[in-house]
């Protein structure tokens, strides 16, 4: 199928090809997913759990950063095929960077979580489920986690601030979000100390990729290098401005 002119993805071999060419991905392993996994005695195997492909054309000389992740279906011990999970670090003085997600094949639930006093006392917790064409931002100040529950791959696509780095550690030491999606449903995560209600939210529907958007305008995306913009669009109804 084709994500973007140029740009297409193959299942068979769960790959990229740009204009012809099969791209190399960042391959993910099981192990590397150890320490945030619901039950971790229940991993068996290992090799490639998801596969990232890196700063894609066609805004690779932007100031933003265009990946593609796909996530195949697997399960351990219950719990559904996830990212590892991470937080984006902030420029000074503000909450953290944002990012967009688009989903352009499976269907995804984005697992949302805003810490307040120490990343063990979440604040907010967001749910949103979407499926092709959907947009979810995550807004600034939230870590994120992305489950695949679809019966197939999961194909998805993000835009973000091409100098944020991602921080896993908190994921780490918390094993993964506060809550973890399983066949059972959503169970709460005992690491965490304060846990709150979760917070369902919908996507954005959009039938056209919204990196085409940004290549015609990038200006109306200067809100991911700003977070103080982002925090006043209101996304997923998150203004930043509850206290800490
Ligand atoms: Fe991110």
């Amino acid at each position: 199928m084709q994500l973007i002119p140029g740009l297409d993805y193959f299942e068979e071999h769960k790959s990229l090809f740009l204009n012809g060419n099969m791209l190399k991905p960042r391959i993910r392993r099981f192990s590397e997913l150890l320490k945030v996994l619901r039950y971790p005695d229940k991993l068996n195997k290992d090799g490639a759990a998801y596969y990232m492909f890196r700063d894609l054309p066609p805004i690779r000389d932007s100031w933003a950063r265009f990946d593609v992740t796909v996530i195949p279906r697997w399960e351990i011990g219950g719990e559904l095929a996830k990212t590892k999970g991470h937080y984006h670090n902030s420029p000074k003085g503000e909450p953290s960077y944002p990012e967009i997600y688009q989903v352009h094949k499976g269907r995804a639930l984005y697992l949302l979580q805003k810490p307040g006093k120490g990343y063990s006392n979440i604040i907010d917790f967001v749910a949103v489920q979407a499926e092709s064409g959907d947009i979810v931002v995550i807004p600034p100040g939230y870590g994120h986690v992305t489950v695949n529950i679809g019966e197939d791959s999961l194909v998805m696509s993000n835009i973000i601030y091409r100098e944020v780095r991602s921080n896993y550690k908190p994921f780490e030491e918390l094993r993964g979000a506060a809550y973890h999606y399983t066949f059972s449903g959503f169970l709460r995560n005992e690491e965490y100390l304060q846990v709150p209600r979760i917070r369902f939210e919908k996507p954005w529907r959009r039938s056209k990729p919204i990196v085409l958007e940004f290549v015609r305008d990038d200006s109306s995306f200067s809100w991911l290098k700003y977070p103080r913009e982002a925090c006043k669009m209101g996304f997923l109804g998150v203004t930043c401005d509850e206290e800490k």
